[in-house]
């Protein structure tokens, strides 16, 4: 495996950043310098407590070269998170979405020419577009790009952008495209902990339409597993998809989590759906358990969702100032 000592994580302060943070701290002998530029979606508290002589938190813009081109070459490798990441505020507004995923991977990659540094790039599965329900194949490498939203679109062209960078300079490069994570810390906007947070607040979880709807979800700490794996035993070039057979409809999931919160499984209420609304995800992970032998060590979401529902339930002083607003922002779409 190729070791990294200094390993500088883009969007290092939002939910898989944060706990990514802490696993390679854990699992490795890195230094680890985080550049994140704040935003509403990021969880500084998070970081509060990492041992200060191996972490340090750099405010700054990914897409700003005067801040990312010296602290890249001062680092052997750079985890690549910094991203605008919720679908629905993409369809409020897609300009930031455009500038941080596009034009802040354009200037990550340009940093990593420069100074000749290796680059794993962390995308997502919705960069395929969407499956039927009944549709026996799912997402795999070759899967041709197919991006139906605005925040899907600027992560395929992301992913674009790294791949030209590897075949036209030869920069050193890895790329990731999991599927949906849940886990500690992810934001009250994010379906899983917006249901839970509705009935700790006393409200009523909410699903889009009619619910059938299928994501391919994944406990947050096996994504970061995944990833350290393929930063330091991936081939470079190459593509790795990260999901953990765990398909489950939107109904089924809000219906669980009602069950672990000892409520009746119809206290929920149906809104407006998403405009373009991806029916369905699944992820192959293959190549990655074949060639590099990575496995989940979270397979069943329902013991994982128990454990993250008395997360929340531990961390209401964390979540509770953002639920207001993120709360109004979805009335105001009737959602
Ligand atoms: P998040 O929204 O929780 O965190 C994003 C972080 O990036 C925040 O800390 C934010 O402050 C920071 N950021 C945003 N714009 C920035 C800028 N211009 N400069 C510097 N920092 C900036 O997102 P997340 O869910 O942790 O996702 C992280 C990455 O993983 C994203 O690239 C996302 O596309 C990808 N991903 C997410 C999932 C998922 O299920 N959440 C699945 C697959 C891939
Ligand atoms: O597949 C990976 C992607 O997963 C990541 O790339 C994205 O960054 C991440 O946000 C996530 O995207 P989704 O759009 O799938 O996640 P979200 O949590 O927004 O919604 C999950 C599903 O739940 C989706 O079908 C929409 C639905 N939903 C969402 C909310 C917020 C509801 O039914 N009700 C809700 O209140």
């Amino acid at each position: 495996p190729h070791v990294h000592q200094r390993i500088l994580v883009t969007g290092g302060a939002g939910f898989i950043g944060c706990n990514l943070v802490r696993h390679l701290l854990d699992r490795t002998d890195a230094s680890v310098t985080v550049l994140d530029k704040l935003t509403y979606a990021a969880t500084p508290a998070a970081l509060d407590d990492l041992p200060e002589a191996r972490f340090s938190l750099v405010v700054g813009d990914v897409a700003d070269p005067t801040v990312v081109d010296p602290l890249v070459a001062d680092h052997d490798a750079v985890v690549h998170l910094a991203a605008e990441s919720h679908n629905d505020n993409a369809l409020r507004d897609p300009a930031p979405f455009v500038q941080t995923n596009l034009v802040g991977t354009f200037t990550v990659l340009e940093a990593v020419r420069k100074a000749d540094v290796r680059l794993h790039h962390v995308s997502t599965d919705e960069v395929y577009g969407d499956l039927a329900l009944d549709d026996p194949k799912r997402f795999t490498e070759d899967t041709p790009y197919r991006p139906s939203s605005p925040y899907a679109a600027s992560k395929a062209g992301s992913d674009h952008l790294v791949r030209a960078w590897v075949r036209s300079f030869g920069v050193r490069a890895t790329i990731s495209g999991c599927s949906n994570n849940y886990g500690p810390w992810q934001h009250v906007e994010k379906f899983i902990p917006r249901q839970i947070t509705n009935i700790l607040a006393g409200r009523r979880p909410r699903l889009y339409g009619a619910g059938e709807h299928v994501r391919d979800w994944i406990h947050v700490d096996d994504h970061s597993a995944a990833v350290l794996t393929i930063l330091e035993r991936g081939r470079l070039g190459e593509t790795y998809l990260i999901g953990a057979d765990g398909e489950h409809s939107n109904l089924e999931v809000v219906r669980m989590i009602l069950r672990l919160m000892g409520r009746g499984e119809d206290e929920f209420d149906h809104v407006a759906d998403r405009p373009g609304h991806d029916l369905r995800y699944a992820v192959d992970a293959g190549r990655l358990r074949n060639e590099l032998g990575w496995l989940p060590a979270y397979g069943d979401l329902e013991a994982g969702l128990a454990r993250t529902v008395a997360w929340y339930t531990e961390h209401q002083h964390w979540w509770s100032p953002e639920k207001a607003a993120t709360e109004a922002a979805y009335a105001a779409k009737g959602q």
